[in-house]
């Protein structure tokens, strides 16, 4: 059985996003020594690192060096190749693995694993062609949505279709006729996530469910705890527990589910650190990042206990008005506010740029008060 990789010890991470800098800064805290890994040298996490490598995902000889002295390595993004994690598990214990990536970056693969796995999700079909798409459509029914198997994100490579006059040759050509999965739509009340951690020895710790609300398809708020009712957060827990369990997932899972009528419909699966638990860092025993690192390096599993009701809210890069850096100060001026900010440069529409956490004595008071924040910049 592999050893615990203590403090001290070199921790790599493959990626090199804000998801990869907030967990090399709980790495660092922890007296971890970190090294990323991305295509760009310009990575926000590279900052944070003691080294960072900048190759292509297929360099062998970059991801050698790279792991060499490494005692653990993880990943911080979704669309790397599985076999770049392949190659590293050759030489370092990688979590999560290869397969786990697999698994959860192709829609097509992760729905069938739900299914399998008798785990509740949307009916969908598995479509290759326009004409199986023709042929989808009857078992699924209307409403639907096409998603591309692949690199889909923030509501990109989706096609909704409300009715059966929708065009489904113009739904195949928008996804890039692009090996794809038909979803039923689910009405929804409410989108919620939950974290699971797992070791290599099967130990396991899970989240409440946060409260998740989109502007644009992006994530805008994530309200910590969601208001659901005991019951169906117990249900959400207890699938994303079991969910960790039947993927043999080493590290930190997220789930995103929708509640319907009490009950929960799987979403999708993110085997990392996602934006839904950004609040963990402020309003929690342990943050989502150091949970990861615990999980992957095999130490014991850090409590999970939110210690305020809290609201996170996303800074976007439309906050930087004509490229401006905002004004902060009524942010760093309110006692109950955390602004993160991710050091990536130049602000773009819709890119993620940093996150505000406020806690408060009542979930919506923290919602309130982080919305009035971010509507004040
Ligand atoms: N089957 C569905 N029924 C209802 N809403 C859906 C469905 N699939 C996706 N959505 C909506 O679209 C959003 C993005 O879809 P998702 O599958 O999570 O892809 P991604 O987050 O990778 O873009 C979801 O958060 C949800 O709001
Ligand atoms: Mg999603």
């Amino acid at each position: 059985m592999e050893r615990p990789l203590q403090p001290g010890g070199t921790i790599g991470i493959l990626g090199g996003g804000q998801l990869g800098r907030m967990s090399a800064i709980a790495a660092r805290r922890l007296g971890y020594k970190v090294r990323t890994f991305d295509p760009s040298a310009g990575a926000c996490a590279a900052a944070i690192a003691d080294e960072h490598v900048t190759a292509d995902w297929s360099d062998t000889a970059a991801l050698t060096r790279f792991a060499q002295g490494c005692g653990r390595v993880t990943l911080e993004f979704e669309n790397i190749p599985p076999a770049t994690v392949e190659f590293v598990a050759k030489s370092v214990p990688c979590h999560p693995s290869a397969s786990v990536l697999a698994t959860c970056q192709n829609r097509r693969r992760e729905k069938e694993f739900l299914r399998a796995s008798g785990i509740p999700c949307a009916d969908f079909a598995v479509v290759s062609s326009l004409a199986e798409l023709q042929a989808a459509v009857k078992s699924v029914g209307f409403p639907c949505v096409l998603k591309t198997a692949d690199f889909g994100y923030d509501g990109k490579g989706q096609v909704k279709l409300p009715t059966a006059e929708a065009d489904l040759a113009a739904a195949w050509a928008k996804i890039g006729g692009a090996g794809g999965v038909l979803e039923a739509w689910v009405p929804f009340q409410m989108e919620i996530s939950v974290l699971v951690a797992r070791t290599v020895d099967g130990r396991t710790a899970v989240y409440d469910p946060a409260e998740n609300i989109h502007r644009d398809h992006i994530l805008h708020l994530s309200l910590s705890p969601a208001r659901i009712s005991a019951a169906t957060a117990a249900e959400a827990r207890e699938l994303a527990l079991s969910i960790a369990d039947k993927i043999q997932l080493v590290g930190l899972l997220a789930v995103e589910m929708f509640v319907r009528d009490g009950r929960i419909v799987v979403n999708e699966l993110a085997p990392r650190p996602h934006n839904s638990g950004h609040q963990t860092f402020d309003a929690h025993e342990t943050s989502q990042f150091e949970q990861h690192v615990r999980a992957v390096c095999g130490l014991p599993l850090g409590g999970t206990k939110p210690l305020a009701p809290s609201a996170m809210v996303n800074l976007l890069g439309d906050v930087w008005r004509d490229g401006q850096e905002p004004d902060w100060t009524k942010v760093l001026a309110d006692p109950s506010a955390k602004l993160h900010l991710y050091d990536k440069g130049k602000a773009a529409p819709g890119r993620k740029m940093g996150h505000i956490t406020v806690t408060a004595p009542t979930v919506e008071e923290a919602m309130r008060r982080a919305e009035a924040l971010h509507a004040a910049l």
